[in-house]
């Protein structure tokens, strides 16, 4: 089962919810074996992980052709963490993808720019994976603003794929634990962090396995 993050958008939380999804499937009961695959130059996985980090994760740098490496992958489940902008990597990773999560900011900006990745994705969709899914993943959303209430309707309203039931708060956790290279369910097993991160990993696991 093939999990890509990806988003042409920049800093949108790609590195953050592939690093945590992957760590937290592999300590996971589930006994899966995992690999996170690095497609970005800025090494954002490797460089916070190193290589073999767990007993169940295998981080890979792939930085050409991810699309050839990621069939030949013999862990249980692959996460792909992808570059920003119009990437031909994120392309490939997808068009090999059971499903792609797509991070999205409360900021109009964002949204917008998502149009970007949406376009991209139908098409790989239309042309060479139909059965993709492609879901949005709410992201830093701050309690209590207007844009975040607003904006699971808004994106809904605006573009064809689903917006995941889980969501993620904007939340210093986060940043913290990726000191160290831990999970926020490793940092903080209590962390409100933690709990939305775990009911993620549920629902895409779910999602990939339904398939
Ligand atoms: N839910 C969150 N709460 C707080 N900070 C977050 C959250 N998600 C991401 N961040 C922060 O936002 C910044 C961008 O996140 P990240 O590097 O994961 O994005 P990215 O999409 O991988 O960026 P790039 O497009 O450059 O690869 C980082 O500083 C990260 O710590
Ligand atoms: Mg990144």
């Amino acid at each position: 089962m093939v999990i890509t993050i990806g988003s042409q958008k920049g800093g949108a939380g790609k590195s953050t919810v592939a690093i945590n999804m992957a760590l937290m499937i592999a300590s996971s009961s589930t006994n899966y074996k995992v690999a996170l695959v690095d497609t970005d130059k800025q090494r954002s996985c490797v460089q916070t992980l190193g290589k073999n980090c767990r007993e169940n994760l295998t981080v890979y740098e792939v930085q050409s052709k991810p699309n050839r490496t990621i069939m030949e992958l013999e862990e249980d489940i692959v996460v792909v963490d992808t570059p920003p902008h119009s990437h031909e990597l994120m392309h490939l990773a997808s068009a090999v993808s059971n499903v792609v999560i797509i991070p999205l900011q409360p900021s109009p900006l964002d949204i917008r720019a998502a149009s970007e990745t949406v376009k991209a994705l139908t098409i790989i969709k239309a042309e060479v994976n139909p059965d993709l899914q492609c879901c949005f993943l709410l992201n830093r959303l701050k309690a209590g603003t207007i844009l975040t209430k607003e904006l699971r309707s808004t994106v809904e309203k605006l573009y064809p794929f689903n917006v995941l039931e889980s969501s993620l708060f904007d939340r210093q956790l986060y940043k913290q634990s990726l000191i160290t290279g831990q999970s926020v369910m490793e940092f903080d097993k209590n962390s409100p962090a933690a709990q939305e991160m775990a009911e993620l990993v549920v629902e895409v696991l779910k999602l990939v396995s339904n398939k």
